[in-house]
């Protein structure tokens, strides 16, 4: 197989925030998974538990979503601040009908952030909130003047404002959001984010607009059409971003299948389902082109990973799944294909961080483990801030009768430090395939790579956690027309060329 690379055409730049992350108000991915209080026995830095927190700074998180999901449509912001003792409790509703605490607020994610060193995206409450309580919120969490939130702010513990890199005006409002019509939610989306006041010139919020859940281009296009005038002045600062929801639910919701036994015909179906998410994109953006020609408008993909049954005798509201190498394989593809779009994908938030859906960290008590998915970002994280570069692999079909997928898939960039940056997928299950690379120019001095391999259904367990990882591959050859190696199946390779 053929991989050609045109380094001297740069395509675009790839957003650090393609690589972000989502933790909701749900399971174990926030309270043990994440927080786990000052007092707890497991080691934590004001509640953070540090083991966690150093797998996602060494990860690369550059952007973390909070509360949620259809959890920041019901959530109300003044009940997780102040004393943790005098905090509202609540039952969470969307998730497992459980207690929520509160103990998680806004000072928490902000502390949790800065920990991490990642950018911020706060999802406010539409559905179930008012404008003035948003306004609040926003006043609360940035303004630097003189005012009673401000005052309280100061109170609670924190005198400076913090930074919020990304806003959402609700979540999933054709749904758990309020199951709006696209015209209705646009409406409200005017009048709410007027109320989302820029109290930091210099460091604009950036508000994102609620977009389709999977192929609805009937919601795209009213809301592209009614949510902002179009007009030069009105298109600036109205809206940055339309998010994108699509997961990969291998069957149907009801019986979504197995995280871990699965079958071939599984494999292939699932990878398939998977590769859809670059027509979504094509779809979505043409309509967005209509609206937004220069692409000035982010598309948001701010939910996207596997969803499967959840784990045997675990809390069907909980969400949580294992995770092997077919999510592995999931991750790559999904973020090849963003890198491949960074024209109009301006984020990506897979969903979600610690012990739901596609997590690239599972916890149990004290352990935690690095799933096969964490590898992959890993991997690819050098992708961030680089620019994507033109390439071209030649395939070939595979699959089975039913569900067909190209033997191989690639993205490519040039990274901020000069490196050419090649992160391939083999989704064979069974086959190998020698690759060659050839570059317009250049004559590679150096080569470095890893890979991630094993059966297609391995996962780390907390008794084996290190079945699967990322390990150096030497197996490559390097001459003066490129570079080439043979990708075995079920893996995926990156490699650092000089
Ligand atoms: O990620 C789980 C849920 O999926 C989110 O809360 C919601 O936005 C989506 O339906």
């Amino acid at each position: 197989m053929k991989l050609y690379i045109n380094e001297k055409n740069q395509k675009g730049y790839i957003h650090p925030e393609i690589y972000g992350h989502f933790s909701e108000h749900l399971g174990r991915c926030i309270y043990e998974g994440l927080f786990v209080g000052e007092d707890s026995e497991i080691p934590n830095v004001n509640g953070m538990r540090s083991d966690v927190v150093d797998a996602l700074k060494e990860m690369g998180i550059p952007l973390l979503r909070w509360p949620g999901g259809c959890f920041a449509d019901e959530y109300h912001w003044k009940d997780g601040i102040g004393p943790k003792e005098t905090r509202k409790k609540m039952i969470n509703t969307n998730w497992g009908g459980v207690l929520e605490d509160n103990s998680f607020g806004t000072h928490e994610f902000f502390e949790l952030c800065e920990q991490l060193g990642c950018k911020t995206y706060v999802n406010g409450n539409v559905g179930s909130g008012t404008v003035q309580e948003m306004s609040e919120w926003i006043e609360y969490m940035t303004f630097d003047g003189v005012s009673p939130l401000t005052d309280e702010r100061k109170k609670n513990g924190r005198e400076k404002p913090w930074k919020v890199d990304y806003f959402g005006v609700g979540n999933e409002n054709w749904g758990c959001g309020g199951n709006m019509t696209p015209e209705y939610y646009a409406n409200l989306y005017r009048r709410y984010q007027t109320f989302v006041h820029q109290y930091d010139k210099e460091n604009p919020i950036q508000k994102i607009c609620c977009g389709a859940n999977v192929d609805d281009a009937h919601w795209t296009s009213k809301v592209m059409e009614t949510a902002f005038d179009h007009t030069p002045e009105h298109f600036h600062g109205h809206m940055d971003g339309l998010s994108l929801h699509y997961y990969t639910v291998p069957h149907v919701w009801e019986h979504k299948g197995s995280a871990t036994d699965f079958t071939e015909e599984e494999w292939y179906l699932t990878l398939s389902k998977t590769l859809y998410m670059e027509k979504l994109i094509q779809m979505h953006g043409a309509i967005m082109d209509q609206y937004d020609p220069n692409k000035v408008i982010g598309m948001m993909v701010d939910e996207w990973g596997n969803w499967f049954d959840v784990e045997p005798g675990t809390n069907p509201g909980f969400l949580y799944q294992q995770n092997t190498m077919r999510d592995a394989l999931v991750a790559a593809l999904n973020l090849n294909i963003f890198n491949k779009n960074c024209d109009r994908v301006k984020m990506a938030c897979i969903a979600q961080m610690v012990n739901v859906l596609q997590a690239v960290i599972l916890t149990e008590g004290a352990k935690m483990l690095l799933t096969p998915t964490y590898h992959v970002f890993h991997m690819y994280k050098k992708h961030q801030g680089a620019q994507l570069l033109e390439s071209f692999l030649e395939t070939t079909e595979i699959g089975t009768e039913e569900h067909k997928v190209p033997n191989l898939q690639e993205s490519v960039s040039m990274t901020k430090d000069g490196i050419i940056l090649v992160t391939l997928a083999n989704l064979s299950a069974t086959d190998s395939y020698p690759v060659e690379m050839a570059f317009a120019e250049k004559r590679s001095t150096s080569v470095k790579a890893t890979i991630l391999s094993g059966a297609m259904d391995a996962a780390n367990t907390f008794d084996k956690p290190e079945t699967v990882k990322e390990e150096a591959f030497e197996d490559v050859t390097m001459n003066e027309n490129g570079v080439s190696f043979t990708i075995p199946a079920c893996s995926v390779i990156s490699l650092e060329i000089c």
